[in-house]
């Protein structure tokens, strides 16, 4: 199982904070943002892990987290030009990946569970999170059946059928990389992580595991400033 950790694009909704640094830089409490995805992936086993930058602040990463020695892990680099989407990540990650399967995290997201268990018994089509919130409009929302399988999935929808957000944690097979370089952009212009679930979905391959300890997309002022007070009461 190969890890890629996405931590590209432009974080406008942060700005200044984001005008000379990237999001994944700034502090959550006392460490930068992307230690914690990191750790994710190193909690759940996976060490061999691939991070997609900006071109912007791409050596404020290789300054800070270098060859990944210090945390553990093995990392490499990508650079992503421009932001054309979550499942751009699979396209740029296709060598890294190779012949094996596959979890992303998020570069925002910030976790306290531990998915070990999870990621050691995939073996294929694709599994995805969710945790039950009060406001899933701004998420993509699943619905599923009494299994566990995905029978919907949206991306910030109007209404949403469901109080189930997909978190931004996702394990799939090798399929997804050929499921990715054959998507076509959506309205807004970008490949879509939802579109991928999608595929999954029409063979009811989309395992959905339900998280009910902490999560937090750290992506707004408000959302960063609970993340770094949560850690702080934690440690
Ligand atoms: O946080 C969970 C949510 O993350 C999910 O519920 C949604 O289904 C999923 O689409 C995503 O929604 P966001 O609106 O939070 O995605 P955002 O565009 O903010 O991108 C998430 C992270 O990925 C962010 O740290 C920037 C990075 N990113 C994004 C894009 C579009 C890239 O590195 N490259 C990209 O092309």
């Amino acid at each position: 199982m190969k890890g890629i950790v996405l931590a590209g694009g432009r974080a406008t909704r942060l700005r200044p904070l984001t005008l000379v640094t990237s999001k994944q830089l700034l502090p959550v409490y006392d460490r930068p943002m992307i230690y914690y995805p990191i750790n994710t992936l190193k909690k759940s086993g996976i060490t061999d892990i691939l991070i997609i930058i900006a071109p912007d602040y791409s050596g404020q990463f290789l300054n800070l987290l270098g060859s990944g020695e210090e945390l553990g892990v093995n990392l490499n680099y990508a650079v992503q030009k421009e932001p054309k989407g979550l499942a751009d990540a699979f396209i740029i990650g296709q060598h890294f990946i190779g012949n094996d399967s596959v979890t992303m995290i998020l570069g925002d997201n910030i976790f306290d569970p531990d998915f070990s268990a999870d990621i050691s018994n995939f073996s294929t089509g694709a599994q995805i999170f969710a945790k039950k919130v009060s406001d899933p409009n701004r998420f993509g929302v699943v619905e599923f059946d009494q299994d566990m399988t995905a029978i919907s999935i949206e991306e910030k929808p109007t209404v949403a059928k469901s109080d189930y957000a997909v978190v931004g944690l996702y394990t799939y097979d090798n399929r997804v990389v050929n499921y990715a370089k054959n998507l076509t952009p959506s309205a807004r212009g970008e490949i879509e992580i939802t579109d991928i679930n999608n595929l999954y979905l029409k063979n009811k391959e989309l395992k959905v595991n339900l998280i009910d300890t902490y999560w937090q997309d750290a992506g707004t002022l408000d959302s960063l400033l609970e993340a770094g007070n949560y850690m702080a009461k934690k440690i």
